[in-house]
């Protein structure tokens, strides 16, 4: 298996990989809307964070003043954070499967946990790690690619691999991780580690701001369909 430190250089060209800048703009335009999680939290943990979208989020709307701390398993990945500094209050290269310990130790357990396009740590490890730096009454927003869109890519694509994700990189084609559910299975996976549904959202393509749509989605779901879904849950001890 490949890992991000591999695809980290050019994960962020929208033309290369329109997919997953279809993905991240959808997600960004909910937590924009779901803005006063952001504004209402005095430390947000932004786990898995490659380009940090709460530090992108934090420079575009003056009116969040968390603290920010983030983190990522890849070196690579989170150096696309690097023109985002000013809106970063510590950084933490860290498994989010084996030990998140590092991110308490700048100012304390977080408010709000953003997981933005999760999949690639969404294990019972990871839920574990996360309930241990959650606090009480705390939120998490989990977004990840909709069980429906890679059940359906993945079983027509990828040889009906269903546990990783492919990508066409200039090196060559890669894989990496990635763990997709069904929202019941996810909900439980979540509830065991102490985290609340408050919602689940479906999230379709008509949170995108162009017509470019990767032909990797257009081709595989119905486009009134969610392409990606986001998990609310709260911490409860
Ligand atoms: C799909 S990308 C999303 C990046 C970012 N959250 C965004 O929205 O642009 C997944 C991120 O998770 C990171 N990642 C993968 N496995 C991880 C792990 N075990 N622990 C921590 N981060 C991991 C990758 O390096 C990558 O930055």
């Amino acid at each position: 298996m490949d890992q991000y430190d591999d695809i980290a250089e050019e994960y962020y060209d929208s033309s290369r990989h329109p997919t997953c800048a279809n993905f991240r703009e959808i997600s960004k335009n909910f937590l924009t809307e779901n803005i006063l999680y952001l504004i209402e939290s005095a430390i947000i943990f932004d786990i898995g964070a490659g380009n940090s979208i709460v530090a992108e989020i934090k420079s575009e709307i003056k009116s969040i003043s968390a603290r920010v701390v983030i983190s990522d398993k890849s070196r690579n990945m989170i150096n696309n954070s690097r023109s985002l500094h000013a809106y970063i209050d510590a950084v933490c290269i860290c498994d989010a499967q084996k030990d998140l310990s590092a991110m308490v130790d700048y100012f304390g357990k977080c408010d709000l946990a953003i997981c933005n396009l999760g999949d690639p740590y969404n294990t019972k490890n990871f839920w574990l790690q996360l309930s241990r730096i959650v606090k009480d009454q705390g939120n998490v927003i989990f977004t990840t690619p909709s069980y429906e869109w890679s059940q359906s890519f993945r079983a027509n694509h990828q040889n009906g691999n269903l546990v990783s994700a492919e990508f066409a990189t200039k090196n060559g084609v890669k894989h990496v991780p990635s763990f997709i559910h069904s929202n019941k299975t996810q909900s439980k996976m979540m509830d065991r580690y102490g985290f609340q549904i408050q919602s689940i959202e479906k999230l379709a393509l008509n949170r995108l701001s162009s017509n470019n749509i990767s032909e990797k989605i257009s081709s595989s779901i119905d486009k009134r369909e969610g392409v990606v879904t986001a998990y609310i849950a709260r911490r409860n001890y």
